[in-house]
């Protein structure tokens, strides 16, 4: 039978095909690297503020509690933004006639918002609830970092479905007592958790990580 294609012919079909298939598992890495980069998730970029607001000057040092600012963060699925009157109450006293503050005086004197960019923010498809989180004793540092140490507010977490799942299959790990749940630099001194809350949440993981939770 003639040959249907010359030996060069079927040498370089071979070597176009090793390199389609180095070129295949090349790409699976640099995608497996990029889904696992830090930058890809935004971590540590802090966004463009109106205001040169610091966590760490007003929670580090002055010692205002989270929910001075972030009001309905135990009772609602938002964990709120301070308004402009929230800063007021201090702020018509210290540093009134600063000129980084005038977004704040303006806010004020014309009732509105200020509008604060968002440094964490979930797509539309995910339902997320701060009350359900805080209030089971999952802490402020556990999804936010040392927010009392930050000069700017920047992501610590990826917020991405694998670290959410990371902790619903097993969260009695990450919980830690009520009074814990705003402090920040913690340490667990060993058992903190009764076993039934153990007990409880070795059976709540499959309900946790069932898709409908977080996508209804
Ligand atoms: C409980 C009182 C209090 C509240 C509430 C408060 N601040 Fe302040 N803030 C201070 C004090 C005190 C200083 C000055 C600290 C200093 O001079 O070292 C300050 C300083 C600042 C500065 C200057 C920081 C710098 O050194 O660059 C900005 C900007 C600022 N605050 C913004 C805000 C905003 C925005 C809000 C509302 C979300 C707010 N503050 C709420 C007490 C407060
Ligand atoms: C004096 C008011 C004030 C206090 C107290 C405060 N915050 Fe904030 N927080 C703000 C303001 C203003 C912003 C928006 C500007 C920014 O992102 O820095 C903000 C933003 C944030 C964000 C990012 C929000 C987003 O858009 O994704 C997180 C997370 C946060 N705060 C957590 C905390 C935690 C945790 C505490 C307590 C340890 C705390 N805050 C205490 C005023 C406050
Ligand atoms: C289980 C993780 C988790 C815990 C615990 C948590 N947060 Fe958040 N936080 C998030 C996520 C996720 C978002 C983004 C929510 C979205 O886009 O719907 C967020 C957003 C925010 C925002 C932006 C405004 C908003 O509600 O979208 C603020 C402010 C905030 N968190 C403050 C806090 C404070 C203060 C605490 C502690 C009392 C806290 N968070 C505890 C995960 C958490
Ligand atoms: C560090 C641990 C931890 C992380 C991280 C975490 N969760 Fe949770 N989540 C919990 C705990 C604990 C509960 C409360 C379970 C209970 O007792 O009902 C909960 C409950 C929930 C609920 C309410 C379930 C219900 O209907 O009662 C939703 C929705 C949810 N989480 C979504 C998320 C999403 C989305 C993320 C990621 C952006 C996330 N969680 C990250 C620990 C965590
Ligand atoms: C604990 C909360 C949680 C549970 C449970 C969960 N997801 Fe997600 N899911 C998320 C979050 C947060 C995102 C957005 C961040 C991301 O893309 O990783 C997401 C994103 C997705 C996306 C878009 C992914 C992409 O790359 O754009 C799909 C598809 C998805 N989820 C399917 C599922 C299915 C199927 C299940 C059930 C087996 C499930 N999820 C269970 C939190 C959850």
């Amino acid at each position: 039978m003639a040959q249907l294609f010359t030996p060069a012919a079927s040498t370089a079909f071979r070597v176009l095909i090793v390199l389609a298939l180095l070129g295949a598992v090349a790409t699976g890495v640099m995608a497996y690297f990029w889904a696992r980069a830090d930058s890809t998730w935004n971590i540590g970029k802090p966004a463009e503020q109106p205001v040169p607001f610091r966590h760490d000057l007003h929670n580090g040092a002055l010692g205002i509690d989270c929910r001075y600012c972030h009001s309905t963060v135990e009772r609602a699925a938002d964990a709120g933004m301070p308004s402009a009157q929230t800063c007021m109450s201090c702020h018509s006293q210290v540093w009134t006639g600063a000129s980084v503050l005038e977004p704040v005086r303006s806010s004020f004197a014309l009732g509105q918002p200020i509008e604060w960019t968002s440094v964490h923010r979930l797509p539309d498809y995910v339902y997320f609830n701060h009350a359900a989180h805080v209030t089971k004793g999952v802490a402020c540092e556990t999804c936010h970092g040392r927010v009392d140490q930050m000069p700017k507010t920047v992501k610590t977490q990826t917020l991405s479905m694998g670290w959410c799942l990371d902790c619903h299959r097993d969260p009695a790990a990450h919980l830690r007592p009520r009074q814990a749940v705003f402090s920040m630099g913690y340490e667990p001194h060993g058992n903190d958790l009764p076993e039934d809350v153990r007990v409880f949440y070795r059976e709540a993981s499959r309900r946790l990580t069932s898709c409908s939770t977080c996508h209804r």
